[in-house]
């Protein structure tokens, strides 16, 4: 060990410590070449336009001083070895280069890279020397090109963020190579990267204990194996987006454990049966909208009680809003716009006291908003626009103390509008195409917009 003459007074140090400050970590000495690779991905990024930027966000590294205690820097108690690299959101600009000093880490378990500007390089296929990675995040970091099908030599990774990048592309042979060699992957984001050429069966072959899955607008095409949605480890699954992706929900039994399903704006076939979660189950957040739903029957809502965001906008369900909502207590987000709901409103919706949103607008819903809406207390987005809904508009919606934004615009509402009982948060009010007349009431905002 290299350190060895120095061992005394480290013994002598640790005996300092452990006496004044007993709860002190171990001191841990930063191997000299590994914090000068640091300090040269440091320089690397400073040479940009915003490099005032970098040396303030990146500070603590400075020459002489023990690289284990800089900012985002983590080191190994025993080894001393750099295991850890943060540099989310540190603003870093440029290039993320071949030569870069980064690759020479190859102790890394964990880099996150989020969050900073590397001017629309590539992927460097040298991630492939880190091979004691278990997480590497490189979302919204502007890196572009073809994914390195050297990513799957990375078989310890158990998190892989690749998302919110314009402009990566991730071509089948390499997703093959990925799905069958990171077989720890936990959590998988590709979100935005091109994966129009991928073909969809190859995603059975991800990790047996995938629980997050993220692929949203992907350009996926092709039919989504069903197979997925019954993988019980699987908690999270986001592939909204994605206009030609196929394929259709399965039925759920009691063993998923799911507690998030976003297939909107897909070609997904959803079939609304009674017996769709044919026991109670464990999702919190289910979203709807604009995907292919057939049939009317929300009597399966009943088995979602723990739902706490709800979204059926867009499919252009028939009849009366389903009287089965009012027993989802727990909801805090209900869209049910975009539909041909019809039928007076729904009073069953004003049980729903902990909403926070609630849109039923562009739809052909009658009748008065019930005083019971005085029950929202934590409502902060009304959207009622483009609706057959009149009479006039009840004080107990102008005491709602949460409310934000409003919007009741395209409707019959007529009469005179009520002073505000309390100090209004409201930031924006539409009341546009109504009946209504009398002049505004002086309270009902101070600082808002008018529609
Ligand atoms: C990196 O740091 C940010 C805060 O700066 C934190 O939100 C993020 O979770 C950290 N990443 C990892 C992998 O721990
Ligand atoms: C690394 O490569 C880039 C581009 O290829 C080059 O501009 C830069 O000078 C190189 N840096 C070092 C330290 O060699
Ligand atoms: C990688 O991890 C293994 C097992 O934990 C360890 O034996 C090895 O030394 C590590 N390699 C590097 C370069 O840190
Ligand atoms: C990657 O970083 C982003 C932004 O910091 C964060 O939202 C995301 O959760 C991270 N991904 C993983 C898999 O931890
Ligand atoms: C899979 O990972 C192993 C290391 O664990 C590596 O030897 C092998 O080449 C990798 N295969 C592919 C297809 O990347
Ligand atoms: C899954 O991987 C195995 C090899 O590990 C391969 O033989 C099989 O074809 C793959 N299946 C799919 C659907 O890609
Ligand atoms: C639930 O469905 C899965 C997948 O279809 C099946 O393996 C399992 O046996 C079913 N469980 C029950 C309790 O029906
Ligand atoms: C809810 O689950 C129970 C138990 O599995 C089942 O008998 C019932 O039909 C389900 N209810 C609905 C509305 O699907
Ligand atoms: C509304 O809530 C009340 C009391 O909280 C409850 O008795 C009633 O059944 C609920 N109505 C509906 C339609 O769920
Ligand atoms: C909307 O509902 C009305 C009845 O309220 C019905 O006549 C009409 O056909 C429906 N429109 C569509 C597009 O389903
Ligand atoms: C809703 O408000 C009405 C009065 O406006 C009240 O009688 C009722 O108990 C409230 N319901 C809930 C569930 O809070
Ligand atoms: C309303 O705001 C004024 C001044 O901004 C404050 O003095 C008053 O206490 C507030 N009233 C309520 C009911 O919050």
């Amino acid at each position: 060990m290299e350190f060895t003459w120095l061992s005394p007074f480290i013994c002598l140090l640790l005996y300092f410590q452990a006496i004044c400050s007993p709860s002190l970590p171990f001191p841990i000495l930063c191997p000299h070449d590994q914090g000068l690779a640091l300090l040269q991905i440091k320089k690397s990024f400073s040479t940009s336009t915003s490099a005032s930027f970098v040396h303030h966000e990146l500070e603590s590294w400075k020459e002489g001083t023990d690289c284990c205690s800089w900012n985002g820097v983590e080191c190994d108690t025993e080894t001393g070895h750099v295991i850890g690299l943060n540099v989310s959101g540190r603003m870093l600009h440029g290039a993320l280069n071949s030569n870069s000093t980064l690759f020479s880490l190859t102790h890394l378990q964990t880099l996150d890279l989020s969050n900073n500007d590397f001017s629309g390089s590539h992927i460097p296929s040298l991630f492939s020397h880190l091979l004691n990675l278990t997480c590497l995040n490189l979302s919204s970091s502007n890196v572009a090109g073809q994914v390195p099908s050297e990513i799957s030599l990375l078989s310890k990774l158990v998190f892989l963020d690749l998302s919110f990048n314009e402009n990566l592309v991730l071509e089948t042979t390499s997703f093959t190579k990925v799905v069958q060699n990171l077989t720890k992957l936990r959590e998988l984001s590709l979100s935005t990267v091109d994966m129009a050429s991928v073909a969809l069966h190859s995603l059975m072959n991800l990790s047996s204990s995938l629980s997050s899955l993220r692929l949203v607008s992907c350009a996926l095409q092709g039919k989504f194996p069903d197979e997925i949605f019954h993988r019980s480890n699987l908690q999270l699954l986001d592939i909204e987006d994605n206009k030609d992706l196929t394929g259709s929900l399965p039925r759920f039994n009691g063993s998923s454990r799911l507690w998030f399903l976003a297939l909107s704006f897909t070609s997904i076939s959803v079939y609304l049966e009674l017996d769709f979660f044919s026991s109670p189950h464990s999702l919190k957040e289910l979203y709807l909208s604009s995907c292919n739903v057939m049939g009317s029957n929300f009597a399966f809502l009943g088995n979602l009680t723990q739902l706490t965001r709800l979204d059926l906008s867009g499919n252009n369900f028939n009849g009366q809003i389903p009287p089965s909502l009012g027993i989802l207590e727990h909801l805090d987000f209900l869209d049910l716009s975009n539909n041909n709901f019809s039928g007076l409103f729904p009073f069953v919706v004003c049980n729903l006291t902990k909403l926070q949103f609630l849109s039923l607008s562009n739809n052909k819903i009658t009748g008065i908003i019930p005083s019971q809406v005085g029950n929202f207390s934590s409502l902060n987005q009304l959207y009622l626009f483009e609706n057959f809904l009149k009479g006039a508009l009840p004080p107990s919606l102008f005491s709602l103390p949460s409310l934000k934004y409003i919007f009741l615009g395209n409707n019959l509402f007529s009469g005179h509008l009520s002073q505000f009982q309390y100090n209004s948060s409201l930031k924006y009010i539409d009341l546009s195409s109504n009946l209504l007349d009398g002049p505004i009431p002086s309270s009902i905002c101070q600082s808002c917009q008018f529609g």
